[in-house]
């Protein structure tokens, strides 16, 4: 240890094997303490070796004294440091690693818990606090089934108790009362074969995920929707295209003005029928140049092809938008966009009402700019804040199978297509129930 055999040792005084600095200590410090406290216990000293090397030691030392309490001689015992300064190190080093992954472990955003074997939390790191709304204390003591809902858990428990891990998809209940989609992954801690001593749950919040899955699937259908949309325009346009050019060899192959008369009323529904397909089911096709638009002669025409069926309802419908400027937009478009919502209006209005088209010049103080602003207004059933929370959404209709829910949706990209906003004001207070949609295009 000291780098010296027995002989070399012999005769030797204690400072000469020490280093400066432990010689400086044991003078200074080590000799006048041991005197006056006659022992001294695991006092560290540094060795220096012949070969210049140095090695800390632990000393143990006392004082022998004889009957008159007289000092005759220490006793010191020597031994090596290295080996127990390494088990102190490695021991130091496995301590701050074990408090790296604690903090790891407490700051995750997944709730991570350990828990009793009862079920019963018993710690509860910051991901669990956010996932649940409980503080750590708070969250100490409850019982793991109450933290979801109801029947979630299943046949978790005996799982675990068999030493099973167990990974459910399911819903956690937040401290507000409202569900939260989540992933849940149960580990049982075993200790001698078959003994459940516990077991730890890693919860992960899923909404982003499923929110992401639901997009995705949507836009899926939409797709589908799209596809058998424009297939069904393809089927309708052909026999439509042998029909109007059948109808027109026969108008020019009657005398008779009243037969001919029935063949060009024949020949302007037909038209419209055309229309109905290329606009209606085509939505997804784009006008190719912006023109500008008479939205008096635009909004007359979208009624005219309503005309019967509003009628029939007993509704009323008026235009208004003379004052207005001719509008710089896409008009097939736009026409579609008038088309919905004269379409949503009649739905609103089953046993009457009134429906009004108006444009006009006027000036958007939220955007503050000029521009023209166009309603459509029925006094229909009105929608409530929860229809009007999802209105836009694809899909979503309060129809049945009497809407796909897409009239809406098309509507809103149509109009950001075109640089304009739609804002929707509507209330189903009885006697003044009815809707205003108010589209705006800057100049
Ligand atoms: N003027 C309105 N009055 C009352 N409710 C309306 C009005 N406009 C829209 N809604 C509500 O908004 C929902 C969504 O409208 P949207 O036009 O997107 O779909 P839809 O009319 O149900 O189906 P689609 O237009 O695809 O045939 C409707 O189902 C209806 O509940
Ligand atoms: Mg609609």
């Amino acid at each position: 240890m000291v780098g010296r055999d027995r002989g070399e040792l012999t005769g030797l005084n204690l400072d000469d094997l020490l280093t400066r600095g432990s010689v400086i200590f044991y003078e200074t410090q080590f000799l006048p303490s041991l005197r006056l406290r006659g022992s001294l216990d695991e006092i560290v000293l540094t060795i220096r070796r012949p070969d210049g090397s140095q090695v800390p030691v632990f000393v143990n030392a006392a004082v022998h004294t004889d009957e008159s309490s007289k000092l005759t001689r220490f006793h010191l015992s020597v031994f090596g440091a290295g080996q127990r300064r390494l088990y102190e190190s490695e021991l130091l080093r496995a301590r701050r690693e074990f408090e790296e992954v604690a903090e790891i472990v407490r700051r995750s955003a997944d709730g991570i818990i350990r828990l009793s074997t009862r079920g019963q939390v018993e710690s509860w790191n910051n991901g669990a606090e956010q996932i649940f709304g409980y503080t750590a204390v708070e969250g100490k003591g409850r019982m793991l089934q109450s933290l979801f809902i109801p029947d979630a858990m299943g046949d978790t428990e005996e799982r675990l108790r068999r030493g099973e891990e167990v990974h459910r998809e399911t819903l956690a209940l937040h401290r507000s009362g409202r569900s939260i989609d989540v992933s849940v992954s149960l580990t049982p801690h075993m200790e001698a074969p078959g003994t459940l001593v516990g077991f730890s749950a890693i919860i992960r919040d899923t909404t982003d995920r499923k929110r992401a899955e639901k997009a995705l699937l949507q836009s899926e259908k939409l797709a589908s929707a799209g596809r058998l949309a424009s297939s069904i325009a393809h089927e309708i346009n052909n026999p439509l295209e042998s029909v109007t050019n059948l109808l027109y060899i026969l108008s020019s192959r009657v005398d008779d003005p009243e037969t001919l008369q029935y063949v060009m009323t024949a020949q302007e529904e037909l038209a419209r029928v055309s229309h109905i397909a290329t606009h209606t089911l085509r939505f997804h096709k784009q006008s190719s140049n912006r023109t500008e638009v008479d939205l008096q002669a635009l909004a007359d025409s979208v009624l005219s092809l309503y005309r019967g069926r509003l009628q029939n309802s007993g509704i009323v419908a008026t235009t208004d938008c003379q004052t207005s400027p001719p509008l710089l937009c896409f008009e097939g478009e736009l026409r579609q966009v008038l088309v919905n919502l004269v379409a949503n209006a009649y739905d609103a209005m089953r046993h009457g009402g009134k429906l009004v088209i108006r444009a006009h010049r006027s000036r958007n103080r939220k955007i503050g700019s000029e521009g023209v602003r166009l309603l459509v207004a029925d006094n229909g059933t009105g929608m409530d804040s929860d229809v009007q929370a999802q209105l836009f959404e694809p899909f979503f209709s309060t129809k049945g199978i009497g809407g796909t829910g897409l009239g809406l949706w098309i509507t809103k990209d149509l109009i950001a297509k075109s640089g304009g906003t739609i804002a929707v004001r509507s209330t189903t207070r009885p006697g003044r129930s009815g809707t205003v949609i108010s589209l705006f295009f800057s100049d």
